[in-house]
C-alpha cells in the first residue's frame, strides 16, 4: 500500500503512557497508522509511566487495549507484529531527573529522529515536564510538544500553565490539541463552506435564523469521576470542542489553508463572542446533572452513584445561548449543547435558514418551513439539506419538508480514520493547522471564565435530569424564549 503524506522517522514518546487516554485513543490511532503503513520503519514508540512493568505486559495491555477499541475492524495480527516490535516501555518519575537521562540515552541513538512528547497528564504537570526535559537536554530543535486538553481550570491556570511550557517550547514546536478538530466531518465543515460556491452567499444574518451545536453522548462518568467532578461539561466539552466547532461554522473564509490564517480567523470569532456575565448567565446558560434513568432499556445511575458522591454542583449537560458581536452574525444566536447520558449519541450542527419572505401558495394550510442544513458530525456522517417540496397527486396543492440527503458511507467506503490518527502525524509533520494557538486558548478561557464564576456565585444546583432524556426542561424554555426548540424534540 502506498504512502499517502510521508512522515520522517520519529520518536514518539507518550507521558502517562498507561493511561485511559494512551490505551483507549492514542496506541489505537498508531496501530491504525501502521495498518496503513503510514508509520516510517525507522520509528519508535515509548511509553512512560511510574509503574514498574515489564514491556511485555505493557504490550498486553495495550494490545486488549487495541482490541477493544478497534471493535469494529477485524484485528490485524501481522500489523500488530510490527507495531509491537516499536513499542517500548521506560518506567519514570517526573520528580526524577536520573529518569530523564535514561529517556535522553534512549533518544540520543536516534539523534536524527524528530522527536515527539505527548503529555497526556493532568496539566497541572506540564510545567515540571517541560522543565525536566529542557534539564536533560531533550528538547532539540526538531522536539515538539503536544498538550492534552483540558489545558488548565480557568483563565489564569491556562495561562500560567501554557506559560510554563512555553519557557522552554518555541510555539512553532507546542501542539495543544483539540480532537475535533482532527474528526473527517468536522475538517469537511471547512470544506463545505470554503470548497463550494453555494453556502457562502447565503451565510450571514441576513438569510440565516440561528444555528445549533449539539454533541450529545449516552455515555456517563463512571471511572473518570475523579477528573471529571474537578471538570463539569463546560470545561470538558464547551471550551474547546463547541466553541471550536462554533468557530468553523463562523469564521470569515481564510486567505489560505494554512495555520495562521485559520487560526487568525477562529482568534476573530472567539474574541468577538458577547461577553456572558452577571444576570445574562442566568438567562443564556443552563446547567444540569443526571440522575438516574434509563438509555435504550437499560437502567443507569445518577451522576452522584457514578462518582460515588454524597454531594455534587458538578454540571454533566450545559446549554448556552452565544453572539458574536460582529457584521455577518448580529442578532443570530448561536445555541450550544451538551450533556453525558442523553437519550441519543449523536453530534451534529444545524443551520436555520429564515423562511421565504413573501408566501405565494395559497390554502397550504400552515406557514412554510424554512430550510435547514444538517451537518451530521458523529454518528452516520453527512450533510441533510431540509427543503420544501410539492407531495405528488392531484387534488390541491399539498407541501412538505423532504431531506436532500449526503451519506459520506454512501460515498466515501474507505474507513474514516480516527481524529487522533490525523492529529499525531501531523504533530510529527510541524503542521498545526489543527490545534489550537496559545492566543485562541486564552480568549476561549476568557469567554468561559465569567460563566463559571457566575455560576459560582449562584448557590442554585445544576437542574436534573434523568438519563435517557435531552437534558433538563429549562434548556427547552431556555430556547423556547426565543420561540424556537432543539431540533431533536420537533418530528422531522
Ligand atoms: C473528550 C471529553 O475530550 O471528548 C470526554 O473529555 C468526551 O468527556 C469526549 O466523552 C467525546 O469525544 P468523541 O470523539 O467521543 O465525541
Amino acid at each position: 500500500m502506498s504512502i499517502a503524506l510521508g512522515v520522517d522517522p520519529f520518536d514518539f514518546v507518550v507521558f502517562g503512557g498507561t493511561g485511559d487516554l494512551a490505551i483507549r485513543k492514542l496506541m489505537p490511532a498508531m496501530l491504525f497508522s501502521e495498518c496503513d503503513e503510514r508509520l516510517p520503519q525507522e520509528s519508535g514508540i515509548i511509553a512512560l509511566g511510574r509503574k514498574e512493568q515489564s514491556l511485555k505486559d505493557y504490550s498486553a495491555a495495550v494490545k486488549e487495549g487495541c482490541q477493544l477499541h478497534m471493535a469494529d475492524d477485524p484485528f490485524d495480527e501481522k500489523h500488530w507484529q510490527a507495531f509491537e516490535n516499536r513499542l517500548e516501555y521506560l518506567q519514570l518519575d517526573i520528580e526524577k531527573e536520573v529518569d530523564f537521562n535514561r529517556l535522553k540515552e534512549r533518544l540520543e541513538q536516534y539523534p536524527e529522529r524528530i522527536r515527539v512528547f505527548y503529555l497526556a497528564t493532568h496539566s497541572s504537570l506540564f510545567g515540571k515536564i517541560c522543565e525536566q526535559l529542557d534539564k536533560a537536554g531533550l528538547i532539540v530543535d526538531q522536539a515538539r510538544v503536544v498538550l492534552e486538553k483540558p489545558l488548565g481550570m480557568d483563565l489564569k491556570t491556562a495561562s500560567e500553565t501554557d506559560a510554563a511550557v512555553s519557557r522552554h517550547f518555541d510555539e512553532s514546536q507546542i501542539f495543544r490539541i483539540d480532537h475535533y478538530l482532527g474528526k473527517e466531518t468536522v475538517q469537511n465543515l471547512m470544506v463545505l463552506r470554503f470548497g463550494n460556491s453555494l453556502f457562502e452567499p447565503v451565510w450571514h444574518h441576513g438569510m440565516i435564523d440561528h444555528v445549533q451545536i449539539t454533541v450529545a453522548e449516552t455515555i456517563g462518568v463512571k471511572g473518570r469521576g475523579g477528573y471529571y467532578d474537578n471538570s463539569g461539561a463546560l470545561r470538558d466539552m464547551v471550551q474547546n470542542h463547541l466553541l471550536q466547532l462554533l468557530c468553523l461554522v463562523a469564521m470569515e473564509p481564510p486567505a489560505q489553508f494554512d495555520q495562521d490564517a485559520v487560526r487568525d480567523e477562529k482568534l476573530k470569532i472567539l474574541k468577538s463572542l458577547k461577553p456572558l456575565s452577571g444576570e445574562n448567565v442566568r438567562e443564556h446558560t443552563v446547567r444540569g446533572q443526571y440522575e438516574a434513568g434509563a438509555i435504550e432499556g437499560q437502567a443507569t445511575g445518577s451522576y452522584l452513584e457514578d462518582c460515588k458522591l454524597q454531594n455534587s454542583m458538578t454540571e454533566t449537560f450545559v446549554a448556552i445561548k452565544a453572539e458574536i458581536e460582529n457584521w455577518r452574525w448580529t442578532g443570530v444566536p448561536f445555541y450550544l449543547r451538551t450533556g453525558k447520558r442523553m437519550g441519543r449519541k449523536f453530534s451534529e450542527i444545524v443551520i436555520q435558514f429564515k423562511p421565504v419572505p413573501h408566501q405565494i401558495f395559497p390554502n397550504v394550510g400552515q406557514p412554510l418551513q424554512a430550510n435547514r442544513l444538517v451537518i451530521r458530525l458523529q454518528p452516520d456522517e453527512g450533510i441533510k439539506l431540509m427543503m420544501t417540496s410539492k407531495v405528488p397527486g392531484p387534488g390541491g396543492l399539498r407541501l412538505q419538508q423532504t431531506p436532500l440527503n449526503l451519506s459520506y458511507s454512501d460515498v466515501f467506503r474507505n474507513r474514516a480514520p480516527e481524529a487522533y490518527e490525523r492529529l499525531i502525524l501531523d504533530s510529527v509533520r510541524g503542521n498545526s493547522t489543527l490545534f489550537m494557538r496559545g492566543d485562541e486558548l486564552q480568549a476561549a478561557w476568557k469567554w468561559i471564565d465569567p460563566i463559571l464564576t457566575g455560576w459560582q456565585s449562584r448557590d442554585d444546583k445544576p437542574a436534573a435530569y434523568p438519563a435517557g432524556t435531552m437534558g433538563p426542561s429549562s434548556s427547552t424554555a431556555m430556547i423556547a424564549r426565543d420561540n424556537r426548540s432543539w431540533f431533536d424534540e420537533e418530528e422531522d
